[in-house]
């Protein structure tokens, strides 16, 4: 017996030892963790139960019958986030660069199917050279496989990619498919074709940095959801964003507890600029209404006209989608309505309530937004928000103009209950072009066409610029203070915690893509 248990610890050794000191030390030189240690960060203290370690790969062609190591340039399993269980894959790349042979894949694909069957997140930590180029189609197929659990797992558990090195070619269409991507600055890039391919095919200079880094896809594309400073950092926020979701499509999120006390919020009162043209930071009502340091933003430095992002009221998960006044007037556009629209499916999926903060002139007019497709883009956050099913609350703190108005979760569009500040303002535009158009043919036969311009606009204004007309048709259900939103919204959410809704029965609707 104890030869064969010599030769258990021998092989369990020689996974450890993944592809070698001289590797990993080029790994650390570089400043990555390797795929152990950014497991050993991620889960709790001796919670890690590893699944496959010694699975090997099955090539024989350029001699890699001779080249094997256990494991195969992944480390697969299931272990803790604060007690509660996930399953995680993370790629070894000193290990053939961590690139996905048949076997690799399979081993992915295994947790996956675990995770499905009970209902926990998935974790992937990708650090990888792509497709193992000498195992050819075999690989092309394993990444098949894992795109294909993705698309089957999405909307049933929650999955998180973090990017800790390359992610090249068709590797990046795994993570894309998955709820949120993470990124880390200078060592991590994502892109369907390199620097070569690019100087090749349109003869342009760039870097892998400035191709598809972290900085770059976390303000230009959109395509990752965080930026982060460093791999610690990276995990952290996976814990952090693990900790406002439910296991799995079936359950709720956590409710923590949480002590009512004064919920009045005086700042609130004197948030408003005298000026309704003047901009203020959405963020600062956010913080002021959300539980202490509960907020944690997604996407912050894309598409920053609308703030998206998680936070806790009353102990309560929930997730804010609000436009922000402080950043192109807080306009709707390409690429806000897309980043709002995925952030509302996925707290759909995941029954985690919605709070919207409304203050939105309309839709950002000219040929970029029209020939960019916001029509199309525009319906798609108009669609999220009518099919969405979880609690949902709009509070009006001052513009709903025009279409933006019926699309930011109205209650015509199924949100369940509607506040408006006092300063709130709400009509088909503002009242200076409204008063242009209704009023032209006076206007332009006046004296002073100017005053009269002006007369016109302030009557408009009185008559529509404020909440109170919506409020007698109950559009709007209460105006109110806005010192006082958190005592209302605490409240309301916990009324609509068991709300039951069902959309018509279908095959799955057919949102505009
Ligand atoms: C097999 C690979 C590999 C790969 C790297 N290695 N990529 N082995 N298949 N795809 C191996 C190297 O041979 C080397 O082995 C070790 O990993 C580290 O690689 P280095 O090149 O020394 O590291 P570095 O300088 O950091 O460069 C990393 C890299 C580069 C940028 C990722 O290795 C690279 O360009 N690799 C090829 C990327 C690629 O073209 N992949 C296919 C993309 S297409 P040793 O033994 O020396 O340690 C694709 C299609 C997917 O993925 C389609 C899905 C639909």
């Amino acid at each position: 017996m104890k030869n064969k248990l010599d030769l258990l610890q021998d092989k369990i050794k020689q996974a450890h030892a993944g592809g070698g000191a001289a590797r990993i030390e080029s790994q650390h030189k570089k400043g990555k963790l390797t795929a152990r240690e950014r497991i050993h960060f991620l889960l709790d203290e001796g919670s890690f139960e590893e699944i496959g370690m010694l699975v090997t790969h099955r090539s024989t062609d350029f001699g890699m019958e001779n080249e094997k190591y256990p494991g195969d340039g992944v480390v697969t399993g299931y272990g803790n986030i604060n007690g509660r269980l996930v399953y995680i894959f993370s790629q070894d790349f000193t290990v053939f660069g961590g690139s996905l042979s048949e076997t690799h894949a399979e081993k992915i694909c295994k947790i996956m199917d675990m995770a499905m069957k009970n209902g926990a997140p998935v974790i992937g930590l990708n650090d990888s050279g792509g497709a193992r180029i000498q195992e050819g189609v075999v690989s092309l197929g394993g990444y098949a496989d894992i795109f294909y659990k993705n698309v089957q797992a999405s909307g049933v558990v929650p999955q998180l990619s973090a990017i800790m090195g390359p992610c090249a070619g068709g590797a990046v269409y795994s993570p894309a498919i998955t709820d949120f991507i993470l990124m880390v600055e200078n060592t991590s890039y994502m892109f369907v074709t390199g620097p070569n391919v690019v100087k090749t095919v349109t003869h342009e200079e760039v870097t892998s940095e400035e191709l598809g880094g972290a900085s770059t896809h976390a303000t230009k594309s959109g395509v990752t959801h965080f930026a982060c400073p460093n791999e610690l950092d990276a995990i952290n926020h996976v814990k952090k964003l693990l900790s406002y979701m439910p296991q799995n499509c079936e359950e709720l999120p956590a409710l923590l507890p949480y002590t009512p006390g004064n919920e009045e919020r005086n700042a609130l009162n004197n948030i408003m600029p005298q000026n309704s043209n003047q901009p203020y930071d959405i963020r600062e009502v956010i913080n002021e209404v959300a539980d202490e340091d509960s907020f944690l933003e997604v996407h912050k430095d894309y598409a920053e006209n609308i703030v998206v992002g998680f936070a806790r009221l009353g102990g309560r998960s929930i997730g804010i989608i609000a436009n922000q006044p402080a950043y192109l007037a807080g306009v709707l556009d390409n690429h806000a309505s897309v980043k709002a629209a995925r952030f509302v499916r996925f707290c759909d999926c995941f029954n985690i309530p919605l709070l919207v903060f409304e203050d939105v002139p309309g839709f950002l007019p000219g040929t970029d937004q029209e020939w960019n497709g916001i029509i199309s883009n525009g319906a798609k956050l108009l669609y999220a928000f009518s099919e969405a099913t979880v609690p949902r609350i709009t509070v009006i703190t001052r513009k709903a103009y025009g279409g933006a108005y019926d699309v930011m979760n109205s209650k015509h569009i199924g949100a369940d209950l509607n506040y408006a500040w006092p300063s709130a303002e709400i009509a088909v535009m503002g009242a200076k072009g409204a008063a242009e158009i209704i009023f032209k043919k006076e206007i332009s036969a006046a004296e002073h066409p100017e005053e009269k311009w002006l007369e016109k606009e302030k009557l408009y204004s009185e008559i529509f610029a404020n909440p109170y007309r919506a409020a007698e048709r109950g559009f709007v259900d209460e105006v109110i203070e806005p010192s006082n939103t958190r005592n209302k919204l605490i409240k309301a959410f916990k009324m609509l915690e068991n709300k039951a809704v069902k959309n018509p029965r279908k095959k799955h609707g057919n949102i505009p893509l």
